[in-house]
């Protein structure tokens, strides 16, 4: 019996009807375009989030975490609806209230992936519990429709504007590949991505500054992309090429200009990161991978000065290319290392936050791992 059954049965009186796990996601090239229709290319990380569930005979739905032992929630199915004041638990609520839940459930998460470090914890929490739901009441959701309803649960219930690309990879990522995800129709192809066969790493540096997509900046860049496709009469911004961008630049703000630039620019680099990444040259991977940051530290204006010594640092010490990913303003970057350049690089890079005053960054590796998955059935 695992540590997850034997807590759930203690805390609940019976073993779990189904347990399934989720993975969180660093994304190699494709930041800030996954609400502008773009294609993002992400993959899961091994770190899990489980989902252990028991039917109820009743409409009570209970929620616990075994990293919060003493508190179990209590909700009537009823009540479940957006506005009900939670911490954590309202992502698991939220998804309950999207899949449409119609039975009561007891549920308890085991969370493996860093909390706040910019690698969707969320994404893992929420989907962990849409895949136990979806198999234990045969829903017979599609994965893209797994995607759309756990989005939904971020967006509508906890009030997180976040795009699609963070549930989808965690829902239809495979081991031992990058996700190319199409945002318009959530259409996938699964690009390998091997590095340790080269000799490579790609380490994952969490700044451990603030992150938030709900303070503001986030919700700020997306309505200037909204407004540039408003202005210029385009459905979004996967229509604009950059030629027309330049032609139409008297029609936008300063700003906006250059958002739209970043997305325009961004989308070309994801496409050109599948071509090098299916010859195999990482050389080129890592000349995107900077470019990819630089766009979005100077015109995206999402980096943070943490972001940037943690980039900075691993290119001094010999990387390929480093880059912030995910939302931004803090969180993690990931660079392309040579494996056996580890430790050197981690030291640089641990001396450049001292040197600056910061709080000292934690490191991970991982490699591409498999998306949502059963693990267990009672
Ligand atoms: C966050 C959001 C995603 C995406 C990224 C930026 O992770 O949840 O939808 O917008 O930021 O690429």
């Amino acid at each position: 019996m695992s540590s997850l059954d034997k807590q759930f049965a203690q805390t609940f009186g019976a073993p779990p009807d189904i347990i399934a796990a989720a993975p969180g996601r660093v994304n190699l090239i494709g930041e800030h375009i996954d609400y502008s229709d773009g294609f993002v290319l992400p993959f899961a990380i091994s770190d899990r989030t489980y989902a252990a569930v028991r039917v109820r005979d009743d409409r009570k739905v209970r929620i616990a975490s075994m990293q919060r032992r003493n508190k179990i929630v209590e909700h009537h199915l009823d009540a479940i609806a957006p506005g009900l004041q939670g911490e954590w638990e309202r992502y698991p609520l939220g998804t309950i209230w999207a899949l449409g839940l119609t039975s009561g459930i007891d549920i308890m998460i085991d969370g493996h992936v860093p909390l706040g470090a910019g690698l969707s914890s969320s994404a893992a929490l929420e989907c962990s519990v849409a895949t136990a739901l979806n198999h234990l009441f045969s829903f017979g959701y599609s994965l893209e429709e797994l995607a759309r309803l756990t989005q939904r649960a971020e967006n509508e219930y906890v009030g997180v504007p976040c795009g699609i690309m963070d549930q989808s990879v965690s829902l239809m990522a495979h081991a031992g590949s990058a996700l190319l995800l199409d945002c318009r129709d959530l259409s996938t192809r699964n690009i390998a991505f091997d590095v340790a066969s080269s000799g490579l790493e790609l380490l994952i540096i969490d700044t451990q500054a603030h992150h938030s997509l709900t303070d503001g900046g986030y919700g700020q860049r997306r309505a200037s992309c909204e407004s540039v496709v408003s202005k210029l009469g385009i459905k979004s911004l996967r229509e604009l090429t950059l030629l027309q961008l330049e032609a139409s630049r008297d029609l936008l703000s300063k700003s906006e200009f250059i958002r739209a630039r970043h997305a325009v620019t961004e989308m070309k680099r994801v496409m050109d990161a599948v071509t090098v990444l299916e010859a195999k040259d990482f050389l080129a991977l890592g000349v995107l991978i900077n470019q990819s940051h630089a766009s979005l530290r100077d015109d995206y204006n999402v980096s943070c000065p943490e972001l940037n010594t943690a980039v900075d640092a691993s290119i001094a010490a010999g990387a390929l290319g480093a880059r912030m990913v995910g939302g931004g303003f803090g969180g993690s970057a990931i660079a392309l290392i040579h494996a056996a350049h580890t430790q050197e690089t981690i030291a640089a890079i641990e001396k450049a936050f001292a040197a600056e005053s910061f709080k000292a960054p934690r490191f991970f590796t991982s490699l591409p791992s498999q998306g949502a998955e059963i693990i267990q059935r009672g």
